[in-house]
């Protein structure tokens, strides 16, 4: 008899909904089945591919309500954060659909020399056969389709394995690709880290998102198959406000930044520094609204603003890095504990904090906005880069051109500047975690299609003699003659070309 995981409720504990615990051989044999069907699937022209994945498209947009009421069931969002994936993914498949088959569309370089003049070279972009996506709890429809569909798309067959927290969306939405009745090269199986393992034990090439402790593991294990992988790791993402800057979006962005999706985005603010002149009325303005905020999960009514947690472990995370902070002298001016029912915890703000406290340098992934007074952008900057991760920042200023200049000093791999999260939408831009926080992209433009792929060279030869000069045998003429020419072509003078003295 498989065992069952039961996927529980965050919000009231209650039971969503159950999956099998996959062991080893049985992610082998799916990935084996998946492997057997890809040959046919790349073997469709790019627009029958397109073809499937709008009919995907329009699956997904049919099923919306559906698939967020069971997202909800599983994460604890509210409402208003239970809807934000399935458009995210249609935006995605829209694009690759209209832009991935230029990206990936074979070249025909020319020669770049007289060597090379009598061949004709075409670089040919060819699938990766079993793409393996591992995901996290965080989003779980968002993150296991978003790399799936330029995977897809590519030719690859693609194997999801969600997060044991969140199973059921992901495992609703791929089961949409059979009802569709598509080729059978888009798969989900289940189980905790080891099913994980037997994914990059089988795949061709790994997509991995989650905690950077996991994805070293990966990134081990992939190193000693030889098969490459992007991994998406955490964050401890800086906000630098300066002191001329549009204080109430700033204020806004910070609030959302911080707490959206309970601060449980790999983007999210973890840490906010403020120039001194406008650090008191920033930290009112975020303490007034952190209090306007509703905490709780409603059905399909925007009754709610923060969310639950996603689960016990994740609260105590968070419980630790504020205790810590306050046990060293940081100041908790709105929640600091969690609250009543599920894992909810309350949206914190923190002052008086710095880089020997855990909140500040250690990912919280939780509802917590730690804030530090700074002189000057100067200090900000050096503050900021003084992580171990290198995800993304913000910077804020009416001084547009100043703070693009402070983004091009930060250590992160995006820098939104007046903005929060605008990069996630700017699809042919990269994310990609500098340090710690990952290796590889997603997205951005060709290269988001191009990674699921092998550039294959094929040369082949337009005049075809017997046999070409450096072929056997050789001999004192041929090999002399030889040498001229190459000198010939090759040097940049005159008395290299003729070998004079
Ligand atoms: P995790 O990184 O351990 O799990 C993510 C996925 O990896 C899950 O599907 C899990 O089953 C799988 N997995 C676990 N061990 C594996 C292995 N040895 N080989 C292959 N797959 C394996 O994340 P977890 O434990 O749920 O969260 C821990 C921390 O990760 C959080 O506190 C947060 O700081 C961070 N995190 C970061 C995310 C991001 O978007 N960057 C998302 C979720 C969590
Ligand atoms: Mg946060």
């Amino acid at each position: 008899m498989t065992a069952v995981i039961e996927v529980r409720s965050p919000a009231d504990g209650g039971v969503a909904g159950a999956v099998p615990d996959q062991t080893a051989e049985e992610v082998s044999s799916a990935v084996a089945n998946l492997r057997a069907n890809q040959p046919a699937w790349e073997a469709l022209s790019y627009a029958e591919r397109v073809g499937w994945l709008r009919r995907y498209r329009d699956w997904l947009l049919d099923n919306e309500d559906r698939l967020g009421r069971l997202l909800q069931s599983e994460t604890g969002k509210p409402w208003g954060e239970a809807t934000f994936e399935v458009p995210y993914v249609v935006d995605v498949i829209n694009y690759y659909a209209k832009h991935g088959e230029r990206f990936i569309a074979e070249q025909t370089p020319r020669p770049h020399g007289a060597i090379t003049m009598t061949k004709k070279q075409r670089m040919v972009y060819r699938p990766y056969q079993v793409v393996g996506v591992i995901t996290p709890w965080n989003f779980p429809l968002a993150l296991a389709l978003m790399d799936s569909v330029p995977a897809l798309l590519a030719g690859a067959s693609v194997v999801v394995k969600p997060s044991e927290f969140t199973p059921l969306v992901t495992r609703e939405a791929i089961a949409g690709w059979a009802e569709i009745g598509a080729p059978p090269v888009f798969g989900c199986v289940t189980g905790y880290g080891p099913a994980g393992a037997a994914v990059v034990d089988n795949a061709d090439f790994v997509q991995f998102t989650g905690s950077t402790r996991t994805g070293k593991v990966i990134g081990q294990r992939a190193a000693e198959r030889l098969i490459p992988c992007s991994l998406e790791l955490g964050g401890k993402d800086a906000m630098v406000v300066l002191a001329d800057a549009e204080l109430d979006r700033a204020v806004n962005g910070a609030v959302w930044g911080a707490l959206c999706n309970s601060g449980q985005m790999c983007t999210s603010v973890e840490r906010v520094y403020v120039e001194a002149p406008i650090y008191e009325d920033f930290v009112a303005r975020v303490v007034e609204r952190v209090g306007e905020l509703r905490q709780g999960q409603d059905d399909q009514g925007y009754h709610f603003d923060v969310g639950a947690l996603a689960n016990e472990n994740q609260l105590a995370i968070v419980q630790r890095h504020v205790d810590e902070a306050i046990e060293q002298g940081a100041k908790a001016l709105t929640g600091g504990k969690r609250a009543a029912a599920g894992t909810f915890f309350e949206p914190t703000v923190l002052i008086d904090v710095d880089h020997s406290m855990a909140c500040m340098t250690e990912e919280t992934f939780g509802p917590t906005m730690p804030i530090m007074r700074v002189a000057d952008a100067e200090e900000a900057i050096r503050l900021a880069n003084d992580s171990a991760y290198g995800l993304s920042a913000t910077v804020w200023t009416k001084d547009k051109q100043r703070g693009e200049s402070v983004a091009r000093r930060l250590e992160a791999g995006s820098v939104n500047v007046n903005d929060m999260f605008a990069n996630l939408f700017t699809l042919p831009l990269p994310q990609a975690g500098w340090k710690q926080s990952g290796i590889g992209a997603r997205n951005g433009g060709e290269y988001g299609i191009r990674k699921f792929c092998r550039s294959q060279a094929i040369v082949s030869s337009n005049l075809t003699p017997k046999r070409e000069p450096q072929w056997y045998p050789y001999t004192r003429l041929k090999g002399t003659l030889l040498r001229k020419l190459t000198r010939l072509v090759t040097a940049r003078d005159l008395r290299r070309r003729f070998g004079l003295r």
